[in-house]
């Protein structure tokens, strides 16, 4: 199942990438016979090649889960497959290549996952988990003409999300951050006016405009009574290639391993998330997004923004909504 598609090398710097080459998995964590609580749930964790999305996705496999892995670097999503089945001894996991920066990609990457749900899994995913993303000190534009910060982050996301919607049973969790902008800035949103202090602009901006549509989407959800929910998550500060583009050296003194976070891991068992949703939590406990975020006249704008973007709108099944 493995995809082959074009490849794209990742944009951070190489002594970033030094530094983080000594992460390890935290196997050694899950013990032997870790509880297989998740046998019979299929999860899809994007951007699970490395970080918290690779430590996430071991976590689910080791519990069982059948576990679709993703990255956009053809090597490290087939050296990712083989450490998971072997670390885990899950045979169940499965692998695509598929750059995010790229809405074709993107669109080829659902209808390719979507045909192996089909043949494959009863036609459901339980959860997916929109964990892709990047930190881009300079301003990078993709092959849509969209920032790239945006693209990987925001609509690609969105897109996903949208082309799978009516095979997604249980969960959606969209990895933020704490790092959110107070506001859009619906004139700059691609960094048209100026791309702001290496990134940080794009980068919070583009975590707040993913707290919006998940918010917009739990109540589309919810009214059509669809049963999956929407959360928000901050995976917590783990030394990653993101942190470590964002926040440079300090990020070790403020960061854990990534093996010692998961939260993501976490909000695809945890019983409190299937009681609610449209949440953003931090620390496994819900707070407050900036007002801005709760603005329906907001949220609306950038949904339609984001569709005209994608070319794609959640179309909810027929039944739910019938019944809604
Ligand atoms: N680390 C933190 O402290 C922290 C805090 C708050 C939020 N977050 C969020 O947590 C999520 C995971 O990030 P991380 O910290 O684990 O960083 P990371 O180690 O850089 O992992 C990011 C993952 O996304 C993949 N990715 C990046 N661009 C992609 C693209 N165009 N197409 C497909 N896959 C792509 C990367 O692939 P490669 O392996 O090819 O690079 C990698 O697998 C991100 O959404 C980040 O914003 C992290």
């Amino acid at each position: 199942m493995l995809a082959l598609a074009r490849q794209r090398t990742a944009s951070s710097g190489g002594h970033l990438l030094q530094l983080v080459r000594n992460f390890t998995l935290g196997y050694e964590a899950f013990g032997e016979d870790a509880a297989s609580n998740l046998k019979g749930k299929v999860v899809l964790v994007t951007g699970s090649t490395d970080g918290l999305g690779k430590h996430t996705a071991a976590l689910l496999a080791q519990q069982g889960a059948t576990t679709l892995v993703h990255g956009r670097n053809r090597s490290r999503v087939q050296r990712t497959l083989r450490e998971l089945r072997s670390h885990t001894a899950n045979p169940a996991v499965y692998a695509y290549c598929y750059d995010m920066s790229s809405l074709s990609q993107t669109r080829a990457f659902a209808e390719h996952v979507r045909r192996d749900l089909d043949q494959h899994f009863d036609g459901r995913l339980h959860c997916l988990i929109n964990n892709a993303g990047v930190f881009n000190e300079e301003l990078v534009l993709t092959e849509d003409g969209l920032e790239e910060t945006w693209a990987v982050n925001v609509a690609s996301p969105f897109l996903l999300t949208a082309s799978l919607i009516d095979l997604i049973t249980e969960r959606i969790i969209n990895v933020t951050s704490i790092s959110l902008s107070e506001k859009l800035d619906f004139d700059n949103l691609q960094g048209e006016k100026e791309y702001g202090r290496v990134g940080h602009q794009a980068y919070s901006q583009s975590k707040l405009a993913l707290n919006m549509w998940s918010f917009a989407l739990a109540a589309k959800l919810h009214k059509a009574r669809h049963p999956a929910v929407v959360h928000c998550i901050d995976p917590g500060a783990a030394a990653t290639k993101v942190l470590l583009a964002g926040w440079g050296e300090v990020a070790h003194s403020v960061a854990m391993r990534a093996y010692e976070c998961s939260d993501e891991e976490w909000a695809v068992r945890d019983p409190a998330l299937a009681r609610c949703t449209g949440r953003y939590w931090v620390n496994r406990k819900p707070r407050l997004s900036p007002k801005f975020a709760h603005s329906l006249t907001a949220q609306q704008r950038l949904w339609d923004i984001l569709v005209q973007q994608t070319g794609t709108d959640f179309v909810l099944p027929q039944q739910a909504v019938a019944e809604a």
